[in-house]
């Protein structure tokens, strides 16, 4: 399958039009799932919108709705999805053409600029990673550039525009991810484990930088929480940072909001109650965290009520971290069955423990030994009861190589590959919810869809 991120948006149309400021804004997106592809294109006019401009648009849209007609014949399983886009385009041409012009909102140019940089540093990074020599990718980095060229230019010109273009992109960004997992949705079995354990990870289905276009907060991670209280569904978090603390969280309403960068509540942490380490999760509307000082220590953030509570980690060590990161010693997970623990003693040499936690108390119920080194571990997550522990397995690829049964006892050697971004991460755990697993990878968010064995 090919892989293709949602950022691959093509911000394109003739430069030299670009330039002159006479041309046409187009975006293009790319879908592809196994064999079948849509293409969606979106014309945004220029600032004057001239009568003959309009014609132009009109004609072209007309166009672009006969080539997705033609798409939605071939392609029977995508067809509701495409008229949904269809009529959002439709909707987008009108908007655009209706624009206020008056209605200038105020645009952080130099934030676009980044995001133009970190656009670049992405395609030449996926094009290394994924090994695909396209001229689709060939052709990106000359039209990120120009691209630069132009917001340089517009910044004289009309504002709005740009900050509809921003909008746009943003759920075109959404749309382009729906298409993509449309054909792997297919899951019925959220919540079930009646199956025979961990099969294949597909993805990585989201590449997003950071929400500070940092790419230096190499630090963080990001997800959804692992049991939403009524109403918070669709919330999103992130964290991020230059070093291996964990100082403050953001909150979003829904998938649109953190790629718009929009968060609905930020969270920072008081002096003496600062995290470190990045295995952290939100679960049941309460961040877990390790924090920081010896010996390693738990600590439950409380959104409902702003509560902080602190327990002592018995037996934790300070001498096992995971591979990636010197101080993550202490990992959150939860999947259908709870929440989870994951560190290493001294007693076990180094290996993995796993404690089930009870939510309430924010005490140990139970407590397993496994047998993975804990300093050989990329990373680990639970599933279903089921501890499984990554490593490395070349720059590119990460595998979970074992798995602990806390139902059985049973322990397996396997081998299941997850495509990396960078060799690096510092946060992975897999959501219950979605059956996604959520990574935080050199300041970049990314998801992958987990499969198991029927
Ligand atoms: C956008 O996609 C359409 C259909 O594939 C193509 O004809 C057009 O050239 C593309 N535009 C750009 C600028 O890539
Ligand atoms: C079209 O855009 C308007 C806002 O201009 C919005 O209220 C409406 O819900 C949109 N319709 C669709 C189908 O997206
Ligand atoms: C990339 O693909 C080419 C063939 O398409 C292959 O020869 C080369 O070894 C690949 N490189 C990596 C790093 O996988
Ligand atoms: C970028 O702009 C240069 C000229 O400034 C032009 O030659 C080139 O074709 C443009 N590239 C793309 C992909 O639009
Ligand atoms: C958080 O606080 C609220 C209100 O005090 C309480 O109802 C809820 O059970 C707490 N959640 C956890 C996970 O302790």
């Amino acid at each position: 399958m090919l892989l293709i991120s949602p950022l691959l948006i093509l911000l394109s149309g003739a430069a030299t039009a670009w330039q002159s400021m006479e041309g046409w804004e187009t975006a293009n997106v790319t879908a592809s799932e196994g064999q079948s592809q849509c293409v969606c294109s979106a014309y945004l006019p220029d600032t004057n919108l001239p009568v003959g401009r309009v014609e132009h648009m009109q004609q072209v849209s007309q166009e672009l709705m006969l080539e997705l007609n033609i798409q939605i014949t071939k392609m029977t399983g995508y067809k509701a999805k495409l008229e949904v886009f269809l009529g959002e385009l439709k909707n987008l041409t009108v908007r655009v053409a209706t624009l206020d012009h008056d209605q200038y909102i105020k645009l952080d140019f130099e934030l676009l600029r980044i995001e133009l940089r970190e656009f670049e540093a992405l395609v030449t990074q996926l094009k290394e990673t994924l090994n695909v020599t396209s001229p689709m990718f060939d052709s990106l980095h000359d039209e990120i550039r120009n691209m630069t060229l132009i917001v340089n230019q517009l910044e004289s010109y009309d504002k709005s525009n740009l900050e509809v273009i921003r909008i746009e992109f943003a759920k075109l960004q959404r749309k382009l991810e729906d298409c993509q997992t449309e054909g792997n949705i297919h899951r019925p079995n959220v919540g079930n484990c009646d199956h025979k354990g961990l099969a294949s990870v597909r993805g990585p289905m989201a590449i997003q930088v950071n929400a500070h276009l940092n790419p230096n907060f190499k630090y963080g991670g990001w997800g959804k929480d692992s049991k939403p209280v009524r109403g918070y569904e669709s919330m999103y978090w992130y964290g991020g940072y230059s070093t291996p603390s964990v100082y403050e969280f953001y909150l979003y309403s829904d998938y649109n909001k953190l790629l718009l960068r929009s968060s609905l509540t930020h969270h920072g942490l008081p002096q003496g109650y600062e995290g470190v380490g990045n295995d952290y999760i939100i679960h049941g509307n309460a961040v877990y965290y390790q924090t920081a000082g010896s010996p390693p220590r738990m600590t439950k953030l409380n959104l409902t009520d702003s509560s902080y509570s602190h327990r002592v980690l018995a037996k934790a060590s300070e001498r096992f971290p995971y591979m990636y990161s010197p101080r993550q010693l202490v990992d959150f997970s939860a999947d259908e069955k709870g929440l989870w623990v994951l560190y290493a003693t001294e007693e076990a040499k180094g290996k993995i423990v796993i404690a089930k936690l009870d939510e309430k108390s924010f005490g140990v119920e139970s407590v397993w030994t496994t047998g993975a080194f804990r300093p050989s571990t990329g990373n680990a997550f639970m599933a279903c009861g089921v501890m499984y522990a990554t490593r490395p397995r070349d720059v590119s690829t990460e595998e979970v190589f074992y798995s602990y049964d806390t139902n059985t006892g049973q322990e397996k050697y396997l081998r299941v590959p997850l495509h990396k971004f960078q060799e690096n991460f510092a946060n992975l755990h897999y959501n219950p919810v979605d059956q996604k697993l959520y990574m935080y990878s050199g300041g970049y968010y990314m998801s992958y869809d987990v499969h198991f064995h029927s």
